[in-house]
């Protein structure tokens, strides 16, 4: 692990501590380092009509956006999680978020998460393939 992934890891860890998961009890961080070298952090925030819940991901990039604006461009980004018991899993980025990724992925854009068989490091289209586009 490089030592920007290994910060990302680190910050991720840490934000997840600020997740407002009450409903799941399953709380999720994430860091990314952007082409300009800036980093940002999201966790989740849920809410008592549960499909409004925001996840870690797209915290995250919403506030990379927020600062950089619209080109912003992730290089790496690291998803940490923890269930009730303080236990991380694994867990891969849901659905959506890939997808959210992937609108301000590039081709060299690698995503890390805890997988099945420990770290596991993909790239956008590894993760993705064919991600919707028109
Ligand atoms: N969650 C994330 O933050 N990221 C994902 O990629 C999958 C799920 C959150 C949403 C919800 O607050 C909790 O995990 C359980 O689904």
């Amino acid at each position: 692990m490089s030592d920007t992934t290994t910060k990302l890891k680190k910050l991720a860890t840490d934000v997840m501590e600020q997740a407002y998961s009450p409903y799941s009890n399953f709380s999720v961080g994430a860091s990314l380092i952007t082409e300009k070298g800036n980093i940002y952090s999201g966790c989740n925030v849920e809410n008592i009509s549960y499909g409004l819940a925001i996840c870690a991901e797209r915290n995250a990039i919403v506030q990379a956006v927020a600062k950089e604006g619209p080109e912003v461009k992730i290089d790496e980004i690291v998803i940490t999680n923890k269930n009730g018991e303080g236990n991380s899993i694994p867990c891969s980025p849901c659905g959506a978020c890939r997808q959210f990724i992937a609108e301000f992925a590039t081709n060299q854009t690698a995503i890390h998460y805890q997988g099945t068989k420990g770290n596991v490091t993909l790239t956008m289209e590894e993760l993705l393939p064919d991600s919707f586009s028109f």
